[in-house]
Parts: structure tokens; C-alpha cells; sequence
């Protein structure tokens, strides 16, 4: 009968974090422990103004365009402000660099730390006003030996990164972690102010049912996904896939990257004949969910190449993104591989 009660010994993700602090025996500072709490209230911050945003006069513009060239909207400039504050107040970076700062912030002497941290407060941002689920996305860096902490120190393919999440607002607020280690989710319990592990050692299946692409800008895609995209809408018998794939596309980055970690499948955003580079960000975006991918055990790829093997030249870089389970990529590449 003892299975029928809940739980009375919580794992928080601080919990999780120390665990893994301990882990790593004297190597370990506690320094990161102490950012990754950071990060985490600013989940919680981010999370509590989401719920209220309506009522409180949060939804709508902001009334300034950021480095993108997009809108901004109040809630991206709000959750900027939180984590740049919080990031800064933490004491343990360097350098941050967001979607929302046209140049990257080095932290002044006295806050100094050794992490660098990118991130995008707030993704999904045409979601906010009609209550659709959106994120925050992150990846951290320790600085280079003998670094001050300069630009030179985010410069640096994803596969450097010690650590990268991302949080989810939705029907409840998750956090999605990994410090290289496998992937693990929490759940925000609001009682508490807690994230609490609900799902331990992600692991996305090895091939999925569903694809993820907004296939709106099907006439500007090149030849290789409209290829791939008819492979699983036309299966044959030949691929070994029997039944079409189903198309699931909230266009928030964060919910589509989540769904797919849980069911497997393959999101895309490709480059294509209107934008070179395709429109998701390598060091805020593309780095960290490639980061979560392959730590759980799948691909994460630009058609041509892997993405965590790309070095960034500018720190609001693109590029394409293919991501999701192994065998799904895998028959991606081979269309790419067909008109190499
Ligand atoms: P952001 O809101 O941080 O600018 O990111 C938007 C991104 C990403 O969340 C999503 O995958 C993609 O834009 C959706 O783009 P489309 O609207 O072109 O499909
Ligand atoms: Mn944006
Ligand atoms: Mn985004
Ligand atoms: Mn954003």
C-alpha cells in the first residue's frame, strides 16, 4: 500500500545539484551549485510574472526592437532584466550574453566569477499573448585558464559547455537539466518553491512518430528536407516506416525541443532560400537543446554537420537545426548526403 502515498523524500534540484557536486569529489567548488541556484530563482521569477502576465498589464510590446530585429515584447525584456540581475548578484560569472543585448555583458571585478553563461529569457515569445507555453533556454561555460572572462570565453563550440537546460512554462513550470551527466527534469511544486525530480535520466526513444517544422515556409526549403519531409508523409515500404508521421509545431523552440526529448521525433528549423543560416540562434538556442539531445541520447545536427562541433565567429550567430532521435536524424542526413 506504501506506493499509493506520496512521496515523503523529495529529490529538489538543489538536492539533485549537490548530489552531483559531490560526485565530482574535490574538483568541485561548489561554485556551480551556487549558479545553478541562480538560474533557478530566476525560473521561479520568470514563472510566477508568466502566470500573472495578464493580469497584471504584462502581455504586449515593449515598444523597442532588439539585435534580431524583432519586436520586443515586455515579457522579454522583463526576464533579460531578471536574469541579467541575478546572474550578476550570484557572484560566479564572467560574461553573459543574451538574445536581448546587442553586446555581451563582462561582469565588473567585484561580482567577477568563472562562469559564462548565454541564454534566451524568454523563448516563444509569439506565444506569450495567447497563453501558448514558452521557456527560457541556457548554457554555461567556465572560462578558459588564465581568462579575465572576455568574449573569446562564449566563442567556443557547445560541446565546451559544462552545463545547459532549458525551463518550460506550462500547464506547470519544468526545468530540464544537464551538466553533462544524462538529463533530468523537475517540476516546479508552487507549495513548495521547489523544483522537485519527476523525471530522472531522460532518454529520448530511438525513433519517433511525430516531426516538428513549420512547414509554412515549405517554398523556400531546399531540396534535402523537402525530401525528407515526403519520406515520412509518403512512407514506403522500402524506409521500413509503414504509417505517416504526425506534425506537432508550437513555435516555441522550448515546448517543441521538450515534446521531443519525452516522445522522440525530429524538430527542424533548416537554413533555406530566404534566411543562409536558417533563424534559431547557435549559442542561446541551437547549443544548448543540441547539448540535451545528445546527452540524451540523441542527434543534433545542421544536415551537414554536428551542431556542438561548430565554433562560433559572433555571439548572435545561426544556424540550422535538426534535432531528435537517433534513427529520425539519421534518415535526415541521409537525404543530405543524397545531394552532397
Ligand atoms: P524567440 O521567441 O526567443 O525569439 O525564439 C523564437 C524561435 C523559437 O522559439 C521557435 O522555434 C521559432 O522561433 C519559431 O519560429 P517561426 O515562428 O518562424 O516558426
Ligand atoms: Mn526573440
Ligand atoms: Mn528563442
Ligand atoms: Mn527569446
Amino acid at each position: 500500500a506504501e506506493e499509493h502515498l506520496p512521496s515523503t523524500d523529495l529529490i529538489t534540484l538543489t538536492r539533485h545539484i549537490l548530489a552531483e557536486q559531490n560526485r565530482l569529489g574535490s574538483r568541485a567548488t561548489g561554485d556551480l551549485t551556487m549558479l545553478l541556484n541562480a538560474i533557478q530563482l530566476t525560473s521561479k521569477f520568470i514563472a510566477t510574472n508568466v502566470r500573472k502576465a495578464r493580469l497584471i498589464n504584462l502581455v504586449g510590446m515593449a515598444g523597442e526592437t532588439n539585435v534580431q530585429g524583432e519586436e520586443q515584447k515586455k515579457l522579454d525584456v522583463l526576464s533579460n532584466d531578471i536574469m541579467v540581475n541575478a546572474l550578476r548578484a550570484s557572484g560566479k560569472t564572467a560574461v553573459l550574453v543574451s538574445e536581448e543585448l546587442e553586446e555581451a555583458v563582462i561582469i565588473e571585478p567585484r561580482h567577477k566569477g568563472k562562469y559564462c553563461v548565454v541564454f534566451d529569457p524568454l523563448d516563444g515569445s509569439s506565444n506569450i499573448d495567447a497563453g501558448v507555453n514558452i521557456g527560457t533556454i541556457f548554457g554555461i561555460y567556465q572560462i578558459e585558464e588564465g581568462s579575465e572572462g572576455t568574449i573569446k570565453d562564449v566563442l567556443r563550440p557547445g560541446s565546451h559547455m559544462v552545463a545547459a537546460g532549458y525551463t518550460m512554462y506550462g500547464s506547470s513550470a519544468n526545468l530540464v537539466l544537464s551538466t553533462g551527466n544524462g538529463v533530468n527534469g523537475f517540476t516546479l511544486d508552487n507549495g513548495l518553491g521547489e523544483f522537485i525530480l519527476t523525471h530522472p535520466d531522460i532518454k529520448i526513444p530511438e525513433r519517433g512518430k511525430i516531426y516538428s517544422f513549420n512547414e509554412g515556409n515549405s517554398m523556400y526549403f531546399h531540396q534535402p528536407v523537402i525530401d525528407y519531409l515526403n519520406s515520412i508523409k509518403y512512407p514506403s515500404q522500402e524506409h521500413g516506416k509503414k504509417s505517416p508521421y504526425s506534425a506537432r509545431y508550437i513555435g516555441s523552440m522550448v515546448a517543441d525541443v521538450h515534446r521531443t526529448l519525452l516522445y522522440g521525433g525530429i524538430f527542424g528549423y533548416p537554413d533555406d532560400k530566404k534566411s543562409k543560416n536558417g533563424k534559431l540562434r547557435m549559442l542561446y538556442e541551437a547549443f544548448p537543446m543540441a547539448y540535451l539531445t545528445e546527452q540524451a541520447g540523441g542527434m543534433a545536427t545542421t544536415g551537414t554537420k554536428r551542431i556542438l562541433d561548430i565554433h562560433p565567429t559572433e555571439i548572435h550567430a545561426r544556424c540550422p537545426v535538426f534535432l531528435g532521435s537517433k534513427e529520425d536524424v539519421k534518415d535526415l542526413i541521409k537525404c543530405y548526403e543524397a545531394h552532397a
